[in-house]
């Protein structure tokens, strides 16, 4: 048992949408959820610059007295997880291993599995998610696409309208004849098109929510590491943002359906 706070990280909102599965399976727990909107985006950066800034993050959250950290970052996990575990003694997840663990469960070695991953172009320029799935997961064949558009069309909360319409459909083009099976949002704010990305490619493909995968993995990591917090009360969640000059409040509220969030922010300088 440890009653200490799970930290969570993102360079924006898109963390959010693991945040939202943590929180829908623990509802004990209590959650530290730091945004570096500041430095948004995180995805066209280079790997040494996602360094430097996801050990800052990280930094601020064990200040914090963290229990664990979940890189909820595509891109700071393809390029600093193995650099941050170097550094720092806390338990870290990234986003990667717990989907892949979920992808290797669910399917049958004696068959191809055809899985695409979207993400952004430090995660595709990384090649972490193609590496990771030929090295655990037998018969697979690996389709990756950038999406650099869709994270900041994310942030501005431009999910639903046409400009997101368009750019999904361009965007999935070249997946449209390649007979996925799965398609990986490797990039956390990819959740929140998921209605337009399952309408182009059709109900056959199986679309993974890395945020599940994650709620998955800690359910088992929590339990065999013995530090779930088992005292019964409502876990609270406090966000830090590095700039509140943003859309964060709106489009974390939405998804969260949860007008406190206003409440709960503090501005909080990481440098
Ligand atoms: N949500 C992030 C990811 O999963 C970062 C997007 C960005 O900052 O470019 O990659």
């Amino acid at each position: 048992m440890d009653k200490r706070p799970i930290g969570i990280f993102d360079s924006g909102v898109g963390g959010m949408t693991v945040l939202a599965e943590i929180k829908k399976r623990f509802p004990n727990e209590d959650l530290i959820y730091l945004g570096d909107t500041k430095n948004f985006p995180y995805g066209d950066k280079s790997r040494e610059t996602i360094i430097k800034l996801a050990t800052k993050c990280a930094g601020f959250l064990i200040s914090q007295d963290v229990k664990l950290i979940v890189i909820a970052c595509g891109t700071a996990t393809s390029q600093a997880l193995e650099e941050l575990k170097k550094i720092y003694k806390v338990p870290i997840v990234g986003i990667i291993t717990p989907t892949i663990i979920n992808i290797k469960r669910n399917t049958n070695p004696s068959k191809e599995t055809r899985v695409g991953v979207i993400a952004t172009e430090g995660t595709i320029r990384s090649n972490k998610w193609e590496e990771e799935l030929l090295q655990e997961i037998e018969n697979v064949k690996v389709f990756n696409k950038a999406c650099p558009l869709l994270a900041p069309m994310a942030e501005q909360g431009w999910t639903t309208n046409n400009v997101a319409k368009e750019a999904i459909k361009e965007y999935m083009k070249p997946f449209i004849d390649k007979k996925l099976d799965k398609i990986i949002l490797g990039c956390t704010h990819y959740p929140l098109f998921k209605e337009l990305i399952q309408k182009e490619l059709g109900n056959d493909v199986e679309i993974i929510n890395t945020g599940e995968k994650i709620a998955d993995y800690l359910e088992e990591y929590l339990v065999n590491e013995d530090i779930e917090n088992s005292k019964n009360h409502d876990g609270e969640c406090s966000y830090y943002l590095t700039d509140t000059e943003c859309n964060f409040i709106q489009v974390a509220s939405r998804l969260l359906q949860d007008k406190e969030i206003r409440n709960n922010i503090q501005k909080m300088n990481i440098e």
